[in-house]
Formats: structure tokens, C-alpha cells, sequence
């Protein structure tokens, strides 16, 4: 096994330093050093609902870039040295009928997740990014494209992907007229991903507090979700809604906002809903979810993102101060994505 430092759950909203074993590599395996890995609202969840005292770690950390430093003996993809990016599917049968749609993320055998989940071939369970280095099939790399930054890049391969998949699937273009639920790191990536796809794009956040950087985002529209006369007058306005929220709440005042034939992708909130079906029959509307991406649309993700100057707006942090940054997640303090800068574990003290 290959020893690496990382960050493992201390409680349910910390983590400390640990060491942390990776498989060697296998044939079509590559070693990652990981250079920056995102904090995603996710790592949140997950250390929510880690059991104390639990024997097995929980290392977050699934969205990454960094370079390789190693390959398998049958690698063929990447030489050392070569940037990349790996998101939360690292691995999936490959030939069920999904993932020869394309959609490893819903391979029916499920896919290996980067963390809290089981390798399918060793069973060992998965430890996540928050650490320096990272083994992983060779096939759930993909190119980092050397024009973007790869601390602002790394949140593209969760929070971006997400909202990506929605966009894309419901034929988000010109003229589509898109609003975004909540102005967080998947929100403000849907808007600049939205925007860039030539959508007329409208910030549906708590408060005015964000309108500023909604325009700098490029939305042209801010609508306040607790001014109830603002939502009366938005009713039926918008062919797709990306909900973003993190917690569970009402759909019916989001679905009223959609125009006939429309559809709300609720990406945030993953649980049990309660909908007033008259809410969907009147206007033929549609309640939809997605859930990062497959392999082709990562890499076309990354392509777009480099071709449209798109990355997260991120506050890059020693990966020292991870506790601080879920901390200010859990507390909404964040503009837009917090992202750790991992290389301070190669320093011994910490
Ligand atoms: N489907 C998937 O595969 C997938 C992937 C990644 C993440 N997620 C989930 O997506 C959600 C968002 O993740 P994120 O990393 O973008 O989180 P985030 O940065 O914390 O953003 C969430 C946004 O939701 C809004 N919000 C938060 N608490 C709220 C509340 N109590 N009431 C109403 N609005 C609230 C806020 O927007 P405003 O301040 O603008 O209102 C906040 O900025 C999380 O639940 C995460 O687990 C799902
Ligand atoms: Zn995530
Ligand atoms: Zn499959």
C-alpha cells in the first residue's frame, strides 16, 4: 500500500490530519498528487451523517486536480506529469446499458464513489481528496485543459458537472430562459455555465444580499425568493429552473415560476419531496433530478469551460484551514467555493 496524509472526519463538522493507505497501482491505474480539491456542501452532508466512533475513516474531498506522478503498467491515457481532473465516479462497470449511453454515473451496478463508497474489485472502502495523493482508473481522469486554473478549475468536477448535466439534457441555448435556485457553489456555477450556453438567466437567492455578483455573473435577472409579490409576478416565466438549495424545501413556489412545458431539476436537496401534482398538471410541467455526469459530458465540461473562460470563483485555503472553511459552508459564508490548497501535507508538522 502507498501511505498518504490526509484529512479524516473528527466530528460532524471537522476533520484532523490523518495517514491514509492507497491501493498500489494497478494496471490501468494512475497516482495523482492532488493539488486542490473543493469543498462541496456534500463533504458536509457526509460528515453529518458519519457514524462516531465508526471503524472506517471518512476522508471527503470529490472534486480535484493535480498531476500525475505515476501509471499503471497498462496505462495508456496519461505520461507523468500530465495535469488532470477527477470528480465523484471514479469507476463503474463499463459495460451495463448506461454506461454505454455514455452515463457511468447511473452504471447499474452503481458507480464507485470517490469516497464513502466500495472499490469494485478489491472491496476496500474509498477515501476522498482531502489528501495529497489519489489513485484512480485511469478511464475517471480526464485532461485538465491548460488554459484553466487549476485551483479555480477543481469545482467544475462536482458542483459543475451537477449543474452541467441539467443544462445540457434540457437543451439550455439562446433564448432559454433559466433561473438558478440558491447562489452557492453549484448555483454559481450554473449560472456562469447557463450563461455561457447563451440562456437569459435569472439568481432566485434569499435575499438582495448576492444581487451584485448575480450581475457580475452575468445574469441578467435577480428575483428575491421571500419577497412573495416579486415571486406572484415571475409566475410562469422560465423554461428551466436549476434548484441548487441544500436543504429540503416547498417546490410549489418554484414550480409556479415555470412556464408551460417546463421543467425545475432539483440538483441540491437529494431526499424525500412532497409535490401537488396540480402543481406539475397545470402547465404540463416536469420535476426532474441529475446527479454528476458521465464521462463524455465531464470531458465536454472541461472543454466548454476552457473554450468559455469559465471556472469557480473560489477563496483558496491551506488545506490547514479545512476546518474553518466548513465552518463558513455550513453557515453560508462562502463566495463562491472554498478550495484547498493540499500541499502543505507535505510538511510533516502538520
Ligand atoms: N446532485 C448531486 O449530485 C449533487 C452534487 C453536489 C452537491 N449536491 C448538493 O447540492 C446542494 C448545494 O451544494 P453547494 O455545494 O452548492 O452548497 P452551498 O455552496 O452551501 O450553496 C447552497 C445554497 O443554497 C441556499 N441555501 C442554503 N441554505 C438554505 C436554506 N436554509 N434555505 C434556503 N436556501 C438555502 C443558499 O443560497 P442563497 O443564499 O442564494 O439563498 C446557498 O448558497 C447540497 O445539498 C449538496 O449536497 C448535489
Ligand atoms: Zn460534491
Ligand atoms: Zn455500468
Amino acid at each position: 500500500m502507498r501511505s498518504t496524509r490526509g484529512w479524516a472526519a473528527a466530528g460532524p463538522t471537522t476533520v484532523r490530519t490523518t495517514l491514509l493507505e492507497r491501493r498500489e497501482l494497478r494496471p490501468d491505474d494512475v497516482a495523482v498528487r492532488v493539488d486542490y480539491c473543493g469543498v462541496c456542501h456534500s463533504d458536509l452532508h457526509a460528515l453529518h451523517s458519519h457514524a462516531p466512533g465508526s471503524t472506517v475513516p471518512l476522508v471527503p474531498g470529490h472534486e480535484f486536480t493535480g498531476v500525475v506522478t505515476d501509471i499503471g503498467s497498462a496505462a495508456r491515457r496519461f505520461a507523468v506529469g500530465d495535469p488532470v481532473a477527477v470528480g465523484n465516479i471514479v469507476d463503474a462497470c463499463l459495460s451495463c446499458d448506461t454506461c454505454e449511453a455514455g452515463q457511468e454515473n447511473f452504471c447499474r451496478e452503481f458507480p464507485t464513489l470517490t469516497y464513502g463508497g466500495t472499490d469494485r474489485r478489491d472491496g476496500l472502502p474509498t477515501f476522498g481528496a482531502f489528501a495529497r495523493e489519489y489513485v484512480v482508473r485511469e478511464e475517471f481522469a480526464y485532461p485538465l485543459p491548460a488554459p484553466l486554473d487549476p485551483a479555480a478549475a477543481a469545482p467544475l468536477l462536482c458542483a459543475g458537472i451537477t449543474v452541467w448535466e441539467p443544462l445540457r439534457t434540457l437543451g439550455v441555448g439562446p433564448k432559454t430562459r433559466v433561473a438558478v435556485v440558491g447562489l452557492g457553489g453549484l448555483g454559481h456555477l450554473a449560472v456562469k455555465l447557463a450563461v455561457a450556453l447563451g440562456a437569459e438567466t435569472t439568481v432566485i437567492s434569499r435575499s438582495a444580499d448576492k444581487a451584485d455578483d448575480a450581475h457580475r455573473l452575468g445574469a441578467q435577472g435577480m428575483l428575491v425568493s421571500t419577497d412573495a409579490a416579486a415571486m406572484s409576478a415571475a409566475r410562469g416565466r422560465f423554461d428551466v429552473i436549476i434548484d441548487t438549495v441544500a436543504v429540503t424545501h416547498d417546490l410549489g413556489p418554484y414550480l409556479a415560476l415555470l412556464a408551460l412545458d417546463g421543467a425545475l431539476s432539483q440538483v441540491g436537496y437529494l431526499g424525500p419531496v412532497s409535490v401537488d401534482t396540480m402543481d406539475l398538471l397545470i402547465g404540463r410541467k416536469k420535476l426532474t433530478s441529475a446527479g454528476s455526469g458521465g464521462r463524455a459530458h465531464t470531458a465536454e465540461l472541461l472543454e466548454f469551460c476552457a473554450e468559455h473562460d469559465v471556472v469557480a470563483d473560489i477563496e483558496l485555503l491551506p488545506s490547514s484551514r479545512v476546518n474553518e472553511s466548513l465552518e463558513r459552508l455550513g453557515r453560508g459564508d462562502v463566495r463562491y467555493r472554498f478550495v484547498l490548497d493540499m500541499s502543505d501535507l507535505d510538511t510533516p508538522a502538520q
